[in-house]
């Protein structure tokens, strides 16, 4: 499937990005450094602080960047039949289970407005409309707090396409988008996430083993936005250093697509006000959208005629 040459928005071409556009797509992600974003760092470090004492209230232990958790975690044991256990065990993917070096703290821009100003970012919303043909909704906003360790990935690397879900073929325009924002410097042994370049365009929900060897990571400054299409193969490498990696996803959909939180049901029109762009904010989060509508009737009901209008 040949990617076919995307039109630039006037908003990329007003943000000065064309050149992170263009990677987009031709390569299937990209990285745009603080000094372009303008998020500001002095917000980052905000959102760190904010992480780290919702893990420590989620989990019961404290978490330090330069040490990860300070106690030892365990995920609740799941009800599995010895069956279903064998199955784990062969894939290697008991530690994972049982060991946990990465867990999800989910809808953030429930939490904190700093959450709702990172989502309307204008360099990446213009990147996920440029994927989207403009019709960017907001899918979720979840960090990944990853510490040292495998968390079970393997020699695969969890490569797969955040689209999966959406039928074949697929076509140039994104079902989905990643906007992950980098809360800690990204480097091959800081655990990067890894991703196969180009491979948008294949049109496959995961890559067959012996692609595996092609990926690569996505190095990039704390700071750093990383936008990826929907359909590029990606996973992450192992954490060898001590300390934490953080990596904020804001996860869009195209307008057509589920959102994977009820975005459009829980956004309240005061969360949307408070925000950098409470406009964008209302469009991102579906407030605008006729669908899916929550009335009993939507659309205006006839009714038997019952008089006639004065003459
Ligand atoms: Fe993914």
């Amino acid at each position: 499937m040949a990617q076919a040459e995307i039109d630039l928005s006037p908003e990329i071409q007003e943000l000065g990005i064309e050149q992170y556009a263009r990677e987009l797509d031709s390569n299937g992600l990209t990285i745009v450094p603080p000094e372009v974003n303008q998020f500001g760092l002095e917000r980052i470090d905000r959102i760190v602080e904010i992480i780290l004492e919702r893990a420590e209230a989620m989990t019961g232990s404290k978490f330090t960047l330069d040490d990860g958790p300070l106690d030892e975690l365990e995920f609740p044991r799941p009800e599995l039949t010895p069956e279903q256990m064998k199955q784990i065990e062969a894939r290697g993917l008991t530690d994972a289970l049982l060991k946990p070096t990465q867990f999800l703290i989910q809808k953030l821009t429930q939490v904190d407005r700093i959450f709702r100003d990172l989502a309307v970012n204008p360099v990446s919303v213009a990147l996920q409309n440029h994927m989207m043909a403009g019709q960017t909704r907001l899918s979720s906003a979840n960090c990944f707090v990853k510490w040292q360790g495998d968390f079970g990935y393997g020699p695969g690397l969890g490569l797969h396409a955040d689209q999966g879900r959406t039928p074949l073929p697929w076509g140039p325009v994104a079902h989905t988008g990643n906007s992950t924002w980098c809360l800690t410097d990204y480097t091959l042994d800081g655990g990067a996430l890894a991703y196969v370049p180009g491979t948008h365009t294949e049109g496959k929900p995961a890559p067959p083993p012996e692609r595996v060897k092609d990926a690569i990571p996505a190095e990039a400054p704390k700071g750093s936005v990383i936008v990826w299409h929907g359909a590029t193969w990606h996973g992450a490498f192992p954490r060898k250093d001590k300390g934490l990696r953080l990596g904020l996803a804001i996860y869009h959909r195209h307008e057509a697509t589920l959102p994977q939180e009820d975005v459009p049901g829980q956004t309240t029109e005061a969360m949307a006000a408070d925000s950098d762009n409470p406009e964008v904010y209302r469009v991102l989060a579906g407030l605008n959208d006729k669908f899916p509508y929550r009335e009993t009737q939507s659309e205006t009901v006839p009714r038997v005629k019952t008089s006639v209008a004065a003459g």
